[in-house]
């Protein structure tokens, strides 16, 4: 890619996703389950942008959605409602009763008052809701403790006795029709086992169900697939995909899987131009003009991520790649070697296809990045930078006097 070009075209800083390689990244998923039949519900927290949602739903992709906003976004990208699921820990009515009006696949349960809820709202509209419950096995996936969702002491999923009570009250309900069983025990998941001990757990908890006549017909085993950003060792998807066959063997189920940072992780660049460096004492920082508001993980998860100086190789000297955010929070790298910069040069930070843009926020009031899609060896732009007046505009009629 010529990130040199498209830097100077849309300026920075910006986001670049290379959408051939989103669409490989699914296909490989898809691919991997096709001995059975399966639904990929793309994690929409994970890259939200309308034509990313488009472009996903035309290789065939569902929506796995955690708010009313999600669901309309992949609605508006054209994901059919019938592929969409919406999961998450705490609903209002009003986005139960946009989900059930939208006649959306299936709303995801994770707790006994929320099912109550649901119910009400199905019973308001004159409507079946169908649902699925989120299992939380108690099992720790290895993760980073802000991305594990899978043990008792995380506020996910009910565990596996209140999952029974739940289908069995569900049953009874002439609002309710239980059709799935749900799961997911975190995100950036690098071993294997925890999983298959969740699906195991899960899959016969399906199988009881069964026997009760609960008629099961999607399993969700979450999302969650790690990625490499520096020196993961990563989950082969064969061994990830062969697992899950073999732990469902017998159920009739439709598979369905809702990766996000899998997805779209790897696609993702973020293009920021040096603006100084600076030595303090004997410690050197290169300042960029992207922040801590534009990309958060390094800050919030103190995630390495790779980056490099456009077009050159060497090492160089230690350094921190900071952006001009103030609080020491806001950097992208702590100590790496980096080559020595002149303003203007152009810097890639990689793999931040995923829990980027959707968690850059108007900190130190700057504006939120470009975005750009490459397809085909072309770019173009998704989503434009938001200026001065995009952020003032919620708050400029309510000041009082003139300007
Ligand atoms: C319920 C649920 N499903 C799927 C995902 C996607 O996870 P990942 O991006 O790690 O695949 C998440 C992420 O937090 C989630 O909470």
């Amino acid at each position: 890619m010529d990130f040199e070009k498209i830097a100077s075209t849309y300026g920075t800083p910006c986001f670049v996703y290379d959408f051939d390689n989103i669409s490989k990244k699914y296909d490989e998923l898809k691919m991997a389950f096709k001995a059975r039949k399966s639904l990929v519900c793309y994690a929409v927290k994970a890259n939200s942008n309308l034509s990313l949602l488009q472009h996903l739903g035309n290789t065939g992709a569902g929506a796995d959605c955690v708010s009313v906003g999600e669901i309309r976004r992949a609605i508006c990208a054209g994901i059919k409602p019938y592929k969409i699921i919406f999961s998450g820990v705490g609903k209002k009515d009003s986005e139960i009763e946009f989900a059930l009006l939208q006649d959306i696949l299936l709303v995801n349960i994770e707790s006994s008052q929320e099912l109550i809820c649901v119910e009400q709202v199905a019973k308001k509209l004159g409507k079946k809701a169908r649902i699925s419950v989120r299992i939380n096995p108690n099992i720790d996936p290895k993760t980073h403790s802000y991305i594990s969702t899978g043990l008792h002491e995380n506020k996910f999923g009910v565990d596996i006795d209140e999952a029974k009570r739940l289908y069995i009250y569900v049953k009874s309900s002439k609002y309710l029709e239980p059709i799935g069983v749900h799961m997911h025990i975190g995100s950036q998941l690098t071993q294997l086992q925890p999983i298959r001990d969740a699906v195991a757990i899960v899959a016969n908890l399906a199988r009881n169900l069964k026997a009760l006549d609960i008629d099961i017909k999607f399993f969700d085993v979450g999302g969650g697939l790690a990625i490499k950003y520096t020196d993961e060792k990563l989950i082969n998807m064969t061994d990830y995909s062969q697992m899950i066959l073999d732990e469902l063997h017998g159920l009739d189920v439709t598979i369905v899987a809702e990766p996000g940072r899998y997805i779209v992780g790897q696609s993702g660049y973020l293009l920021t131009k040096v603006l100084y460096e600076k030595t303090n004492e004997s410690k050197r920082f290169v300042i960029v003009d992207a922040a801590m508001n534009d990309f958060i993980r390094p800050a919030l998860y103190q995630e390495a991520h790779k980056i490099n100086l456009y077009g050159k190789t060497t090492q160089g000297s230690l350094c921190s790649i900071v952006g001009p955010v103030c609080e020491s929070g806001d950097f992208f790298a702590k100590n790496i070697k980096f080559p020595a910069t002149k303003s203007g040069d152009l810097v890639i930070i990689n793999d931040t296809g995923a829990y980027g843009y959707t968690m850059s926020s108007n900190y130190n009031t700057r504006g939120k990045a470009v975005q750009v899609a490459v397809q085909g060896g072309a770019d173009r732009c998704i989503s434009r930078a938001e200026t001065f007046d995009d952020m003032i505009k919620l708050e400029i009629e309510f000041i009082k006097g003139v300007i």
